[in-house]
């Protein structure tokens, strides 16, 4: 069994803002409830950026930050529920604009808990001995699936990516991986995939947006993640209250604050970006960390924790 390390972060995302008050002039919404509600006052919506091009630059930009190569790149795994195309995957159209030649490249649908899914994935292998560099990618252009007439979905979804690069290492940097799902709750968040070439079905999709409960999701993550980072602190010798960072799904301040408070935690160990790139799904946690690395010091104990569609959760306990 390999040790693994992350080595390099970066984050993409589109150039346009668009603030609360930009969103009342055309919703129902103000400026206030979704601040109160969510914590998030902005978010970078795509006027043409593609899932693709985000994943590119969010990539290219931890390979620079990780001072490795595109060559030495064996693994893409790109997170995505907004993807470009189902064929190509994402990761196999980003690897060949980053001049990745020799990976094994795919995508990886887990929604909001998609980095830390496809962080196992890339982690396992690397201990295992099959990869020694992968390139875990999260990126959403969710902009594209919102019903911009539903104010309860799209004050909240915005677009961008993240990433990181695990490598093999003698010094072991990652404690312990714990996800889960409970496919008990897939209506909760929904997002359908359009189908319009059938001829012999009548039932076809031809309306695709997502869908959200967001009581029913705020009581799930409320409740599961508190225990999920319990379970993945249990057995290693540290508790909630020795951890330096928790760097969660951005989706809600609120949530965040609800779980600080369970944990019997600070909250200010609790990052938030969500004020100024909203939930931007499998993209938020590697966004995160990519804002908040430069607060990193040697020995820091950080957690990792995503939870949405599916229903599915996860977290990553890793020593910097
Ligand atoms: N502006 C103004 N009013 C609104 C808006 C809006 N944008 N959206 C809803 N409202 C209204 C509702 O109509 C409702 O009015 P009513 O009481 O007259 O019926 C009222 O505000 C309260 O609505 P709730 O849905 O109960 O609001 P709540 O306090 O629950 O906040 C929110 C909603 C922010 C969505 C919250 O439930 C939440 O954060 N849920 C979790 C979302 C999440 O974490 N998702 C992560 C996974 S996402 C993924 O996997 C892709």
């Amino acid at each position: 069994m390999y040790g693994v390390k992350m080595k390099g972060i970066g984050k993409a995302i589109p150039e346009f803002k668009l603030s609360n008050h930009d969103l009342a002039e055309f919703i129902d919404t103000s400026d206030e409830w979704i601040q109160t509600r969510t914590g998030i006052s902005s978010r970078h919506i795509s006027t043409g950026e593609t899932t693709t091009d985000l994943a590119v630059l969010a990539g290219q930009s931890a390979l620079i930050d990780g001072d490795i190569e595109p060559e030495e790149i064996d693994l893409v795994i790109v997170a995505t529920v907004t993807p470009d195309s189902t064929m190509p995957s994402t990761a196999c159209a980003a690897a060949k604009r980053m001049g990745i030649k020799k990976a094994t490249c795919f995508d990886l649908s887990a929604a909001c808990s998609g980095f830390i899914f496809a962080s196992e994935i890339a982690v396992s292998f690397i201990r295992q001995g099959n990869y020694k560099k992968a390139l875990v990618i999260g990126a959403e252009v969710f902009s594209k699936v919102l019903n911009w007439e539903d104010r309860s979905t799209c004050v909240l979804f915005a677009d961008g990516a993240g990433a990181a690069v695990y490598t093999r290492s003698e010094q072991d940097q990652i404690l312990n991986i714990v996800t889960a799902s409970d496919g008990e709750g897939s209506d909760l968040i929904t997002l359908p995939v359009l189908t319009k070439s059938n001829r012999f079905n009548p039932n076809e999709v031809s309306e695709a947006y997502m869908y959200m409960d967001g009581r029913e999701v705020y009581k799930f993550a409320t409740t599961e993640v508190p225990k999920n980072i319990l379970d993945v602190l249990e057995g290693t010798n540290y508790a909630a209250n020795d951890i330096d960072w928790f760097i969660l799904h951005q989706a809600n301040a609120r949530i965040m604050d609800s779980i600080a408070k369970k944990l019997q935690v600070d909250k200010e160990k609790f990052f938030k970006n969500m004020d100024s790139h909203g939930n931007t799904s499998a993209a938020s946690i590697p966004m995160a960390l990519a804002d908040v690395k430069e607060q990193f010091k040697p020995g820091d104990k950080i957690i990792l924790s995503g939870f949405g569609a599916g229903l599915t959760w996860g977290s990553i306990f890793m020593i910097w």
